[in-house]
């Protein structure tokens, strides 16, 4: 059995997991997770550690690769290399696709199909198991009564929605299957702050009503901070960073205080024309707050 020195050594972010028995493995481990795309490298040797019932975020930058992670773990997309596994089982495996129904998703953007009205598509899961039309339509109700959408929302077609109605139902339909594990793929993008804090509020009740554990994709810190017990930041095909959200904040990370202060300048902005582009709004900011000071100094001296 490795010793805690040499987990610590392999894997210094994950501390805790270091500290965990060997007997009781990880809700989710990936291990050296590379996958490209036509020779463009997106991800590159990923290790994750996720604990049974722990809520994970993970952020990073538009396009870094983080529904590509994702869709790894789900199976949709092939590694290039390095292993995936669920209590302790290999995805891989036997048991991959057993292991995998135990696994739901809530897509980027809802992922509704428009040819089913709202419930059907709650159901779309039991129906596909085989499960009575009738009680199908009994646990779609259930499952939106507990993402607060009224019993009326069932019969209506998904172009019916706003776009938080649709965020919930994509919620219901994932609960309908009463998953171990949660994903939840820029659940609050495209909301207004208000509807993104009664999402962040559902996700938290849903994973708890559940007992599951959850992964929840976002750039958004209110997501993080709300919905997250752990964060891991990805950048450039890496986890560059993962801890307590509490640390977050207060990071003296550079790559953590770029993200979460939302700079335009700082190590993750990585071409000489993004720098450039940088570089001019920094500026342009300077020189908006000195042209502000020296309206308030004339202003004052007016008086
Ligand atoms: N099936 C695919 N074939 C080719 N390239 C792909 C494919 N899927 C993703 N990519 C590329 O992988 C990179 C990462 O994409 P991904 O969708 O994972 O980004 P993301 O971090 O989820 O971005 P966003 O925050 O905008 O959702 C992008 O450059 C994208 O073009
Ligand atoms: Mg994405």
């Amino acid at each position: 059995m490795p010793s805690l020195w040499s987990k610590l050594r392999k894997n210094p972010f994950g501390i805790h997991a270091a500290l965990r028995s060997a007997e009781t493995p990880a809700k989710i481990s990936v291990r050296g997770l590379d996958k490209s795309f036509e020779g463009k490298s997106v991800l590159k040797g990923i290790d994750l550690e996720i604990e049974r019932g722990e809520s994970m975020a993970i952020v990073g930058r538009s396009g870094e690769g983080k529904s590509v992670l994702v869709k790894c773990i789900l199976g949709l997309l092939t590694p290039d290399k390095g292993d995936i596994l669920i209590d302790g089982h290999s995805l891989a495996s036997e048991e991959g696709e057993k292991l995998r129904s135990t696994i739901g998703i809530v897509f980027q953007g809802g992922a509704l199909f428009d040819s089913m009205n709202v419930w059907q598509n709650v159901a779309f899961r039991l129906l596909q198991q085989g499960i009575g039309k009738r009680e199908a339509k009994q646990r779609a109700l259930q499952c939106l009564d507990s993402v607060e959408l009224p019993a009326r929302t069932a019969e209506l077609d998904p172009s019916e929605l706003s776009g938080g109605m649709r965020k919930r139902v994509a919620i219901a339909r994932t609960m309908a299957s009463d998953p171990d594990i949660l994903f939840f793929d820029e659940p609050t993008s495209g909301l207004d702050p208000i509807t993104t804090d009664l999402i962040n509020d559902l996700i938290v009740n849903c994973t708890k009503s559940l007992g599951a554990t959850a992964i929840t994709i976002t750039h958004d810190m209110s997501s993080v901070y709300k919905t997250a017990d752990r964060a891991a930041l990805l950048f450039n095909g890496r986890l560059v960073w993962q801890g307590s959200k509490r640390t977050m904040a207060g990071s003296k990370d550079a790559y953590v205080r770029q993200f979460v202060q939302g700079k335009a300048q700082g190590p993750m902005t990585r071409n000489s024309e993004e720098r450039d582009e940088a570089k001019q709004s920094g500026e342009e900011q300077v020189e908006k707050k000195n042209t502000k000071q020296k309206d308030v100094v004339s202003e004052t001296a007016a008086r």
